[in-house]
């Protein structure tokens, strides 16, 4: 790792950067008015609602809310790191970046020329076994399992399909020319040493898939036999100082290059499996290198997609194959996204499936028949755990807490939980135990909860959301005469009376104006809280401000009512209401019905 990137040099960068230049090489802009305009490459839409603004360097999707200045575009459309980013403006302004001494030591320079050399010899050596499949004598049998396989000239042109021919020095010898590079080639293991140090071609009499690092680089090769009898199907590259293959997925970068907007991304066991879909024009398949997904492939795909499918043969090494990528999905699975799991008929896999039945029945198959998370969560555990019987509701919640523990998403997990309960018999349990969470939350919540740095991003509480208004608009107080802030005079919700204290004066003066009113809360000991709401803007359309006041207040009295009717009801377990209580209790519940 290398060290920390000095605050000056960002700084700098980012003052000789003109996001308006970053963007329009990757997204056509229009000039409209002081901005640019352009469909929002973040979100799918028609009309133009992504502006890049020249004077704050600043861009903003009114669609979907993406915005942030030429790194954060960066990093969200060419889905580079933070340092990618910034190496890649510092690049084009002919900069080297700095690092701060940290207590690990920046990448040497030597290091960086040393891995900028492995990238150029495997971009190298793909060319030569592409070379080969055209005119290596043997190459014939290789050109006839091709064709035997369905695969048209373009699509192994497009895929950089190649040969390594069966020879046990055709990559040392074009390329080992010196010790140097002799070594290079075994670190990058497209050379072999024996014990004796007889060395030999990793890959021999092998079909060549060359494999892209997400920013295009081959930083490994897949070889498949072509004789079924010679060997494992499949040889990968071993790991190496460029190669991880957790982190890489074959395809990736082709989808990425494809593709702007990723509705979703399918995730198959095999190199053909990618390499036949793309020949039916389905361009959105990556696969796994001969291992499980992992999480880091994961949360590489959630960067592009809100939606993975994973395809997986139906037998029962696929759904096992599935199953391990769930696990390893659920650390990393944000809220917001969809993940589900295909199973294809016995003995397909997406290659023959996409020729047997075709491109768009496959399409169609993946969004009918794909199993979301939870249902294949549970149909696999259900089938171990009897959850009809005491003992297997047990033994379920046993193996279905940690992992829906893991989740990393607030909702998903919360999700989850609610299924398990279902199965289980405690969903009454379950969902008293949320509302409780839930009122006490939100009785913390109104008013005082956002912390400073936080203010300007979050939605406006439903309390300041009313203090805002009003501060707009006095006249609502009177217009509106069911919101009642008095109601909630003891309720402990925070900020209630600083609401309280300003509706009240908006109703002694129905005709003051801004400007008045902010003139008489002067010195009140709310003054700050106020002078910090006018810096927010609020967005609440004119039209629409009388039904969000409205509205803000329902949702106030709802909380009010749901916390004041679960401390009763709590009460209730440890020892009997009193009548007064029970009286209470009873018109909450009357009112709460009445509210829905
Ligand atoms: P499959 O056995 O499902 O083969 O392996 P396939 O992809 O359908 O290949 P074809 O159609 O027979 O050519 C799926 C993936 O598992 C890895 C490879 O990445 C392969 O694409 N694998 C398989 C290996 O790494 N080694 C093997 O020996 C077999
Ligand atoms: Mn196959």
């Amino acid at each position: 790792m290398a060290g920390k990137i000095p605050r000056d040099f960002i700084d700098d960068v980012l003052s000789r950067t003109d996001v308006v230049d970053i963007v329009d090489t990757r997204v056509k802009l229009k000039k409209a008015g002081k901005n640019y305009q352009a469909c929002c490459p973040f979100h799918n839409e028609k009309t133009p609602s992504f502006t890049v603004s020249q004077d704050k360097q600043f861009y903003h999707c009114f669609g979907c809310g993406a915005h942030g200045n030429a790194i954060s575009f960066l990093m969200e459309f060419d889905r580079l790191e933070f340092v990618e980013a910034i190496e890649e403006l510092a690049k084009l302004h002919g900069l080297e970046v700095p690092r701060e001494q940290g207590t690990t030591p920046a990448m040497s320079q030597a290091k960086k020329l040393q891995q900028e050399d492995d990238y150029s010899l495997m971009e190298q050596v793909a060319r030569y076994y592409r070379h080969q499949l055209r005119s290596h004598p043997n190459s014939s049998k290789a050109i006839t399992y091709l064709k035997g396989r369905g695969l048209s000239g373009d699509i192994v042109k497009q895929w950089d399909i190649g040969y390594a021919p069966s020879e046990w020095d055709g990559v040392l010898k074009t390329f080992g020319t010196t010790s140097q590079r002799v070594n290079q080639l075994i670190e990058l293991k497209l050379v072999n040493q024996n014990d004796n140090g007889k060395q030999y071609d990793f890959f021999r009499d092998r079909i060549m898939f060359p494999i892209r690092d997400r920013r295009g680089r081959v930083v490994g090769f897949g070889g498949r036999v072509l004789e079924s009898d010679n060997g494992p199907k499949y040889l990968n590259s071993p790991e190496t100082r460029i190669f991880h293959k957790g982190q890489e997925l074959f395809g990736y970068y082709q989808v990425r290059q494809n593709n702007r907007h990723l509705d979703k991304i399918m995730v198959v066991e095999g190199y053909m499996d990618v390499v036949a879909l793309s020949q039916f024009d389905i361009n959105i398949a990556t696969a796994a290198l001969g291992t499980a997904t992992t999480p880091d492939h994961l949360s590489l795909l959630m960067r592009s997609t809100n939606h993975i499918v994973c395809c997986y043969d139906g037998d029962n090494a696929g759904r096992q194959a599935a199953w391990r990528a769930l696990e390893n999905a659920l650390p990393v699975l944000k809220d917001g996204v969809k993940l589900t799991f295909m199973f294809l008929p016995d003995g397909e896999d997406p290659d023959t499936m996409v020729r047997s039945v075709g491109a768009e029945p496959l399409l169609t198959m993946l969004d009918k028949e794909a199993l979301p998370l939870s249902r294949f969560f549970f149909e696999t555990l259900l089938k171990t755990h009897e959850a009809g019987t005491p003992e297997g509701k047990l033994a379920l919640k046993t193996a279905a807490q940690p992992l829906i523990d893991s989740v990393a998403g607030e909702n998903q997990r919360a999700m989850l939980a609610e299924e398990l309960a279902k199965h289980t018999g405690e969903y009454d349990r379950f969902r008293l135990q949320q509302d409780i969470a839930q009122a006490n939350q939100h009785a913390s919540r109104p008013g005082g909860g956002a912390s400073r740095h936080t203010v300007q991003k979050t939605r406006l509480s439903p309390v300041r959301t009313l203090v805002r208004l009003l501060l707009d608009t006095p006249s609502l107080a009177a217009r509106c005469d069911e919101v009642m802030p008095q109601l909630l005079g003891g309720s402990g919700i925070a900020g209630i009376d600083l609401l309280t204290d300003i509706h009240h004066y908006c109703i002694q003066h129905p005709r003051t104006t801004t400007a008045q009113l902010i003139e008489n809360f002067r010195d009140h000991p709310h003054s700050s809280a106020i002078a910090k709401l006018l810096q927010q803007e609020h967005l609440v359309s004119e039209t629409e401000q009388e039904r969000v006041f409205k509205d803000s207040f329902a949702r106030l009295l709802d909380w009010h009512f749901d916390s004041r009717i679960e401390t009763l009801l709590s009460r209730s377990r440890i020892q009997p209401l009193s009548r007064a209580e029970k009286e209470e209790l009873t018109m909450l519940m009357k009112e709460r019905q009445s509210m829905h």
